[in-house]
């Protein structure tokens, strides 16, 4: 253990709001290099929601009022696990409060506020992390690694889909997600801003593309007045995307794509080999070897083991498996570690915002039927 016990301040108690609460209980006892953070202070804007989660995740306070919770002494950094529309707001005002920030993704809702905050979290000093979870798994690390290797030749190609069913049936009802001034884009910012940023990490920035927006479901139920409600945001989001390096990609999310639950996948074609990747199948890495031979071809299994970065730390077993909220875990050693030591937490917001300039660019060029090229500093 080093450093002294932040104090955690926690806005935000639905899904993620859980998932981060779980991630720090247990950063402390995964991870040895970090000290175990006191949870302080939660807020949801349902209060009663609020009191329960403090009771059942172990804060000491808990409220209403996220300024309350910012203006808090004993919290030095926040997690923001509210809607994406209260990202660009809560996160400026936590900067300017001295506090550390996890946020989750997508950062904002356009580049120019995306823009403001990686600049306001520069200039304060402070951790500031982006829920990108998925990257953190131990085999995109390898993955990474053997890219940069040259060991399968130059990239050729890259195909991501990050596919899921949560909004297939007509009969879910509307959410905040189906809003555009609450949500951003649909499929694009909820899922599609995971897979924009694997391929950022895994093979550098894209420089421009060619994008298409569609919705399928055009309205649902309004579970508050039980009124038919427009969806204003897309279902379904591709792109044909030029990456700065000269590789080609195309990637497809969708909200609506029957069957698949956590369907993060991509291929990656490389002059000497290939890799293949499936969330939902975490802990398999597929790796093709050209020189294998004639005859002996074939997609090797790479199974997560002790040997790939971090998996050690929560079991000494190859093959035993990480699960999602082991990546919550990782990415809470990432932001914990940054805030104690100074250093860079990854993903930051400036990787929050190269990604959200490539949903600008995919939205703008879905509107306007053409290549746009996407500015990267
Ligand atoms: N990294 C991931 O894998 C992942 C997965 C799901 C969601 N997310 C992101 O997490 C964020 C939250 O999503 P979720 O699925 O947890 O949503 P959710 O609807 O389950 O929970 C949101 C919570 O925020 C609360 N809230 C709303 N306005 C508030 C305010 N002004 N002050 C305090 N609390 C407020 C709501 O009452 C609710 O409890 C979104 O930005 C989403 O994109 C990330």
């Amino acid at each position: 253990m080093s450093g002294s016990a932040l104090g955690i301040g926690l806005v935000g108690t639905g899904f993620m709001g859980r998932a981060h609460a779980i991630a720090l209980r247990s950063v402390g006892g995964v991870f040895d290099e970090v000290t175990p953070p006191r949870l302080i202070h939660v807020v949801d804007a349902d209060a009663e929601r609020a009191s329960t989660a403090a009771a059942s995740m172990g804060f000491a306070r808990h409220g209403d009022d996220w300024r309350a919770l910012l203006d808090d002494p004993d919290v030095d950094a926040v997690s923001l696990c509210t809607p994406n529309h209260l990202h660009h707001e809560m996160a400026l005002a936590a900067l300017a409060a001295g506090k550390h920030v996890w946020c989750e993704k997508p950062l904002a809702h356009t580049a120019d506020e995306a823009a403001e905050l990686a600049a306001a979290a520069t200039a304060s000093g402070r951790a500031h992390l982006v829920g990108f979870n998925y990257a953190v798994n131990p085999l995109l690390s390898l993955a990474r690694e053997i890219i940069q290797s040259g060991e399968l030749g130059e990239p050729v190609s890259f195909s991501g889909r990050y596919l899921e069913d949560y909004m297939a049936d007509p009969q879910v009802p509307w959410s905040w997600r189906c809003e555009r001034s609450l949500a951003g884009s649909g499929a694009l910012a909820d899922l599609g801003c995971h897979l924009l940023h694997l391929m950022d990490w895994l093979l550098g920035p894209v420089s421009e593309v060619m994008g298409a927006l569609s919705t399928v479901v055009s309205h649902r139920r309004d579970p508050a007045s039980g009124a038919r409600r427009a969806v204003e945001n897309e279902d379904i989001a591709s792109a044909h995307c030029r990456l700065a390096s000269g590789v080609p990609a195309v990637i497809e999310t969708s909200r609506v794509a029957s069957g698949y639950k956590c369907g993060l996948a991509f291929d990656l074609s490389c002059s000497r080999g290939a890799l293949r990747f499936d969330q939902e199948r975490m802990n398999e890495l597929q790796v093709y070897e050209s020189a294998a031979g004639r005859g002996r071809e074939g997609f090797r299994r790479i199974l997560a083991g002790p040997a790939h970065p971090d998996y050690a730390a929560f079991n000494p077993a190859a093959g035993h498996g990480l699960g999602y909220n082991d990546l919550k875990v990782i990415e809470a050693r990432n932001f914990l570690r940054a805030a104690t030591n100074g250093t860079r937490a990854w993903p930051d917001f400036n990787d929050g915002l190269r990604v959200q300039r490539v949903m600008d660019a995919i939205e703008r060029s879905a509107g306007e039927a053409r290549w746009v090229r996407v500015h990267q500093d």
